[in-house]
């Protein structure tokens, strides 16, 4: 590999994106591809990058319509929007892109915007359950920020999918940055069920096999994960996985824990197949 040559950015879990964005924004790749297993996020990344004038058309209207509403009218609208958005579930042609998706991108966004805490989640049947929100006045359209988003995801395939399949677009010039679902760290904490399908301890030994794989083929690879050591010092779980690489332990805040009390610092791992010498992981 010639030294520090990266054409190809992938990220197997992006979720939110907010590394994603950053990185493509920051370094010039030829081509990039995420994924993630949520295929709303994914038809909503979708829908950003095909059609963002449109969506940013409907997200207009409809910013307009609920602000002008009284409390308990936008209280109404935003459990119609979420029955419908459940209710259309079913009629979604996932891995075939089509027009209908910007309407729903347009829900998902309006429902994120005005749901308690800017939560997703999903019920045992996979239906959006997060209640109201009680925002005075929410920014419901960032016309900027979906302009900018949609001319990162140029360069970017997005694919509907669980993370082994990325193995595909793998080589030694790619960087490759996995955020899965976090271990919890104890039996309580686990908020680990950000899709239907969970994340467990098989899942982690599942993406180690594959962390190696993807070694093999000279990639530059980043891993974040929760520390079982906080709760636990004798907890070697992942020095155990991943002992042929390098783990660091960064504090990190964490931003969602419904126990208030147990709010604040922390360590995370990072786990990396090359020495980072970077000593400010503050971003992740
Ligand atoms: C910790 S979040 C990623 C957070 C992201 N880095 C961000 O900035 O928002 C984990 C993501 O992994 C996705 N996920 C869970 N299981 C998966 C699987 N088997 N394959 C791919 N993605 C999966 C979830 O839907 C979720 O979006």
């Amino acid at each position: 590999m010639k030294e520090g040559l990266i054409e190809t950015y992938v990220e197997p879990f992006v979720g939110g994106g907010a590394v994603y964005f950053y990185v493509n924004n920051s370094y010039a790749f030829d081509e990039c591809h995420i994924y993630d297993i949520n295929e709303e996020l994914v038809l909503a990344y979708s829908v950003v990058k095909n059609d963002v004038e449109e969506l940013i058309e409907i997200l207009r209207d409809v910013e307009t319509t609920y602000l002008s509403l009284e409390p308990e009218k936008k209280e109404k609208f935003f459990y119609e929007t979420r029955n419908r958005y459940n209710e259309l579930k079913r009629s979604i042609q996932w891995y075939k892109y089509d027009k209908t998706w910007i309407q729903r991108a347009a829900d998902l966004i309006f429902l994120n915007r005005t749901c308690f805490n800017g939560l997703y989640r999903v019920n045992s049947k996979g239906e959006f359950n997060v209640p109201f929100g009680r925002y005075k006045n929410p920014k419901i359209l960032h016309e900027e920020v979906l302009r900018s988003d949609s001319a990162l995801l140029e360069n970017t395939s997005i694919h509907p999918g669980d993370f082994s399949e990325c193995a595909q677009h793998v080589d030694e010039y790619t960087f490759v940055y996995f955020d899965p679902p976090y271990r919890p760290l104890n039996k309580t904490s686990g908020f680990t069920s950000y899709s239907r399908e969970g994340f467990d301890d098989d899942d982690q030994r599942r993406l180690a096999d594959l962390f190696q794989r993807l070694d093999s083929k000279g990639a530059r690879l980043m891993l974040s994960n929760s520390d079982p050591k906080n709760e636990d010092p004798a907890d070697h779980f992942f020095e155990d996985l991943y002992s042929d690489y390098f783990i660091d332990r960064v504090p990190a805040r964490r931003a969602i824990n419904c126990d208030g009390g147990r709010r604040g610092e922390i360590n995370e791992l990072v786990i990396t197949n090359y020495r980072t010498g970077i000593t400010n992981l503050s971003m992740f």
